[in-house]
């Protein structure tokens, strides 16, 4: 097996052939044979006549532990183009050059790589990469826009440090985690959340005290952003809302940063008659100081200073009249005395559709760890207890469960 890392869904056991055309960001497609190698994927590499100009199948080959491919007539095997299009589960072309998207859009079958976009009946995510100029001009547009006809989904470009020289524009190729993360999208196939919009909040809330000190908690919003990462990977619309965290921000999805258990509660209402699903599974405050100091508190006037809590709004409850009738509420709850007991009172408590429960307890639970264990509770349905997973399995078991709770009418609008 390759590399030391977990398969991931849903890369796991897929086969993916990787386009790499002949730019510069050629290099960064190195990484990204890697990265979905380590992911579980069979990768099959199709390297363009431009492309062996700046990196060698042998590279690749180290990396993916197969053949890579750059003639339409290998020796002895005049149809490999019709193999690896059938075979594949996504084609993934990156970096796709303005030739490329060229021959592409115009239906070319002159290389291997063009005759297997043209054979295959899989997913096509193409990632641009080329100067500004080459990018505006309109015969690329009109190519892209083509490609988007049939289907295929143009991932980028980013607007950044372009090639040596040639200062910053919209033509940097997206870096491999994200096209990693497209490629994942484009894997999933069709989930029921796809075009569906979810409201995901994630992390602690900080409560001030003065304009320098806070009530906070161990909440490091992993799990969050493990389910907006997840969310948008089967095709959702994602919004995240998010308290101060530390992790990097999950690709595709609308972050909206917030600090305070209110300023949670407005973002949630906002969003809320929108959407078709709301995770909750921000660790809000429960309470709060009932004044905040305009200035930094300073221990030279002597006095220890009282803080005087009060509570803050629940956001589950708060909210419950702006939700969309159908829509999918999921919350959860951190116990350590009677775990099912509390959980089914909540779930009731605060009109949920699902809860998920952590036993605070338990090693490899909850906060600041990148494994849960939990227990699911929906209403009319035995509990389910999950074993110890990563919060990233534990967010797919989440969304298996929302996609079976939403209702078959069509998405909001
Ligand atoms: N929650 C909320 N607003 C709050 C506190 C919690 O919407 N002010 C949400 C959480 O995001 C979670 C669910 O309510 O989805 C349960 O959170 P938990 O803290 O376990 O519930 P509490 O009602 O605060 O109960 P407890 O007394 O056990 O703390």
């Amino acid at each position: 097996m390759p590399g030391t890392r977990a398969p991931r869904r849903p890369f796991s056991g897929r086969r993916v052939v990787l386009g790499v055309t002949g730019g510069i960001a050629a290099y960064k497609a190195v990484t990204l044979a890697r990265e979905l190698t380590l992911a579980g994927a069979t990768v099959d590499v199709v390297l363009s006549q431009g492309a062996l100009e700046f990196v060698r199948p042998l590279t690749f080959e180290a990396l993916t532990g197969r053949p890579a491919f750059s003639s339409l007539y290998p020796a002895g095997d005049p149809l490999l183009h019709i193999r690896l299009a059938r075979d594949a589960d996504a084609v993934v072309v990156a970096p796709a050059t303005a030739n490329l998207l060229a021959r592409a859009a115009a239906g070319m079958a002159d290389d291997l790589l063009t005759a297997t976009l043209l054979a295959t009946a899989a997913p096509v995510v193409v990632c641009p990469a080329m100067n500004d100029r080459m990018y505006a001009h309109p015969a690329t547009q009109s190519n892209l826009a083509r490609l988007k006809e049939f289907g295929y989904h143009v991932a980028g470009p980013a607007v950044g440090p372009l090639a040596w020289g040639e200062g910053e524009g919209p033509g940097r190729m997206l870096e491999p985690d994200e096209i990693l993360a497209h490629a994942g999208r484009a894997l999933e196939g069709r989930s029921p959340l796809a075009g569906r919009r979810v409201v995901v909040t994630a992390g602690p809330t900080r409560e001030a005290i003065d304009p320098v000190r806070y009530i906070g908690n161990r909440s490091s919003g992993r799990m969050g952003y493990e389910i907006a990462a997840a969310a948008w990977r089967r095709g959702a619309d994602v919004l995240l809302v998010s308290g101060p965290s530390h992790l990097p921000l999950p690709i595709g999805v609308e972050v909206r940063k917030i600090e305070s258990a209110e300023q949670m509660r407005a973002a949630v209402a906002d969003a809320l008659p929108q959407a078709d699903a709301l995770v909750m599974a921000a660790a809000v405050a429960d309470f709060r100081p009932a004044t905040a100091a305009d200035q930094k508190i300073k221990k030279e006037s002597g006095a220890v200073p009282q803080i005087l809590l009060e509570p803050t709004a629940d956001v589950l409850r708060a909210t419950r009249e702006v939700r969309r009738a159908g829509a999918v509420i999921v919350g959860f709850a951190l116990e350590t005395t009677d775990v099912v007991e509390n959980g089914r009172r909540k779930l009731e408590g605060k009109g949920l559709d699902l809860l998920v429960v952590n036993d605070a307890t338990e090693p490899g639970a909850g906060f600041e760890v990148e494994t849960n264990r939990v227990v699911l509770l929906q209403r009319d349905q035995p509990d389910e207890a999950l074993p110890l997973m990563t919060k990233a399995e534990v967010a797919d078991r989440i969304l298996d469960r929302v996609e079976g709770l939403l209702p078959a009418a069509e998405p909001a609008a």
